[in-house]
């Protein structure tokens, strides 16, 4: 069954890429891991009561949320420049989502500021999860993205 309701996939090129590989997959992996490790390290400070962890969180969030944004602009770049992309209602979903989760692990940093140890109970630890789940909402869209329509796998477009 096709979920996404869109035309048979031939593939795109990519816009921005080193020697044809694409630079989002490369940038994306950085703020994948360091959002989805902070409810860990939230429940690691409610669990022991050490501020590392508090502190862990907050740096998590804050480099977390700066990758991301660096990581979204070449996604962003990408979408407009090319067409192919651009067509397809799962990109649009895709930026949706990341949009949303940038949104969230922002005010979930900025939330901390000044006291990382007690915002962490209880509206912290909730944007850790709700930034969890979107950060993999987001990030199994970009995998269909790439594995699915194939964006940014072939030399020429072929829509
Ligand atoms: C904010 C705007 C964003 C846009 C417009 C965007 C766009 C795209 C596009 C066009 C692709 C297909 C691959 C390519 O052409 O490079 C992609 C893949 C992907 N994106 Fe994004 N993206 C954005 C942000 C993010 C963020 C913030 C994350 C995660 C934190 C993310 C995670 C992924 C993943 C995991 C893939 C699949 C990579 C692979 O499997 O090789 N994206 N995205």
């Amino acid at each position: 069954m096709e979920r996404y309701a869109e035309p048979p996939s031939q593939g795109t090129r990519t816009a921005v890429a080193v020697k044809g590989h694409p630079l989002h997959p490369m940038l994306v992996t950085f703020p994948i891991a360091f959002l989805i490790s902070v409810p860990g390290s939230d429940l690691a400070f409610l669990l022991t009561g050490d501020p590392f962890w508090a502190r862990t969180s907050f740096w998590l969030l804050g480099v977390g949320t700066a990758m991301g944004f660096v990581a979204g602009l070449s996604g962003t770049v990408e979408l407009l420049a090319v067409r192919g992309i651009r067509r397809r209602a799962a990109a649009w979903s895709h930026f949706v989502a990341a949009v949303m989760l940038l949104a969230v692990a922002f005010a979930n940093w900025f939330l901390r500021l000044g006291d990382p140890v007690g915002a962490i109970w209880f509206w912290g630890l909730y944007m850790s999860g709700l930034g969890a789940l979107l950060v993999a909402g987001a990030g199994w869209i970009g995998g269909h993205l790439v594995f699915e329509h194939q964006v940014g796998v072939v030399d020429e477009e072929g829509d």
